[in-house]
């Protein structure tokens, strides 16, 4: 169901971009498609979902210590944060979200260092808090990144409670 996402993707990348689910829910952030399809940092990976050969959705996993932008200001190592989006319409609210969410729970919690998943959906994006909190992540704090306000919510690796450091909000 997942594949990775290359150069040949921009045109479907950047159309879904344009649709008016995405646009409420990503805001206006340029993601840079042409050239960041093109380089493959060890930070992170764009992953294409397909069904049937279809490409529907996006999914992006990024280790947010070592990301080069520092989008999650000074955090420590151990975390994974993740985007994902339905880019076809018609593929929306058909349990595909949730079978890509788990992949990439399966995914990141794959390396043993790995102890907790970040996502930062919109404030408005009520939906979107609903689905994260249906798969088990906890909302820990509203930020601002750049111009967007976001619910930051955090999955931590079942079995690690005891372990955890600490219960405020990383970043
Ligand atoms: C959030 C999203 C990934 C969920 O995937 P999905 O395949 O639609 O979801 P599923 O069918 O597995 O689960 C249904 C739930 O997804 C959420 N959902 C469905 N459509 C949605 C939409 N247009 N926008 C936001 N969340 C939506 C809801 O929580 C829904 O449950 P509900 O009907 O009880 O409200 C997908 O809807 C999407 O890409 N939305 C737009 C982009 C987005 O909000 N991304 C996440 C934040 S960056």
């Amino acid at each position: 169901m997942l594949r990775p996402a290359t150069p040949a993707d921009q045109g479907l990348l950047e159309r879904w971009h344009r649709q008016p689910h995405l646009r409420a829910a990503l805001g206006d952030d340029d993601w840079h498609w042409a050239a960041e399809l093109r380089r493959q940092p060890a930070w992170r990976e764009q992953l294409i979902a397909e069904v049937d050969d279809r490409p529907i959705g996006f999914l992006q996993i990024i280790d947010p210590t070592h990301e080069d932008s520092h989008y999650w200001g000074c955090i420590d190592e151990g975390y994974r944060a993740v985007d994902l989006w339905i880019g076809e319409p018609d593929a929306l609210g058909r349990g595909y979200g949730t079978q890509i969410m788990n992949l990439a729970i399966e995914r990141s919690f794959a390396d043993p260092s790995v102890t907790a998943i970040l996502v930062d959906p919109m404030d408005s994006n009520v939906r979107a808090h609903r689905f994260y909190e249906r798969l088990g992540f906890e909302y820990l704090v509203c930020r601002r990144f750049g111009d967007d306000s976001c619910f930051v919510y955090r999955l931590r690796r079942p079995g690690s409670w005891s372990r955890s450091r600490s219960a405020t909000a990383p970043g």
